[in-house]
């Protein structure tokens, strides 16, 4: 048999850990020069198991890397109006530099209501509608997370992207729509033709064999397969889904939007599930807190 497999793994686990330490590093510069240290507020809401993890990891890395972290956590029975006023009281606390408030809130709870009370200075996930505005008009913004993480996975391998087919699958807030305007973006990584494809759209295996670069952030495990993958194609997979594995200690193992293995030995480059996107999105969140602690983005 013929070993057609010469992809590139774009490897955030590796990339994560580079970054860490530099992050690490200018965090203890600053306190050297007897300057606060970055200091992130996260609010979770409720008991959802993986956003208990997700945030966990986000406070971990925090004391990790020297920075500051307060985590509040509140009953899922908290009210939109109580949840406004602890958001309110971190705007207003001088020691805090930046507020995420976890994802998915409970039903009860408008998001849009919850990401616009978190003051666009603050809001180091990039949800609000400001600062949203800002990256759409190519400003200086807090990108969210996760396209953030992505774009330098990109950047760090050189991947090439100008005037490639770039086609996203999914359209959420946290990932598909803002992936999509920056990798339409004029710079690099950038300079795409972007297709945003999502539950409502027509042919959407056709659209996905068009593609150069391929970001996929439907949430539906394996769903991306060989067969919809043009050779030589880049993707990007953005999938985290806990589905049910008797043989894992935790009872569940994280399955990625695309099936690695029909689809990878197609491609360029591919990133990993696990050890691809997921440790790239703290180090995105790390990096936004840092440059709030710095005034980097509004003065
Ligand atoms: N839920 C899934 N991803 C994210 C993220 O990047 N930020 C927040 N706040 N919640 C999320």
């Amino acid at each position: 048999m013929t070993d057609t497999s010469t992809y590139t793994l774009l490897d955030g686990k590796a990339l994560s850990a580079i970054l860490k330490k530099e992050i690490g590093l200018e965090v203890a510069a600053m306190v050297k020069q007897g300057l606060r240290a970055p200091h992130l507020a996260a609010i979770l809401v409720g008991e959802d198991g993986a956003s208990m993890t997700y945030v966990g990891s986000k406070v971990k890395t925090c004391d990790e890397l020297g920075f500051e972290s307060t985590l509040i956590t509140l009953k899922p029975e908290t009210t939109e109006a109580e949840l406004l006023e602890e958001i309110e009281a971190v705007n207003n606390n001088d020691s805090i530099d930046g507020l995420i408030v976890q994802l998915p809130l409970p039903k009860h709870i408008s998001v849009e209501k919850i990401t616009t009370a978190i003051h666009p200075r603050k809001d180091v996930d990039g949800f609000n509608p400001v600062n949203v505005g800002r990256m759409v008009q190519n400003l200086p913004a807090y990108l969210p997370a996760t396209p953030f993480g992505i774009l330098q996975m990109l950047e760090s391998h050189q991947v090439p992207t100008e005037g490639k087919h770039c086609v996203v699958i999914g359209r959420s807030n946290i990932v598909g729509m803002p992936m999509s305007v920056l990798m339409a973006r004029n710079g690099y990584p950038g300079n795409c033709t972007v297709t945003l494809c999502h539950s409502r759209t027509a042919n959407l295996k056709e659209e996905v064999k068009r593609a150069d670069i391929v970001i996929a952030a439907l949430g539906k495990p394996g769903f991306v397969k060989g067969d919809m993958i043009k050779p030589g194609a880049v993707v990007i997979d953005v999938g985290i889904t806990r589905v049910e594995d008797a043989t894992r200690k935790a009872g569940f193992r994280l399955a990625g939007d695309v099936d690695f293995e029909s689809v990878a030995p197609l491609c360029s480059y591919i990133t990993p599930v696990p050890g691809g996107v997921g440790p790239m999105t703290i180090i995105g969140l790390l990096q936004n807190t840092l440059k709030a602690a710095r005034h980097e983005i509004y003065s």
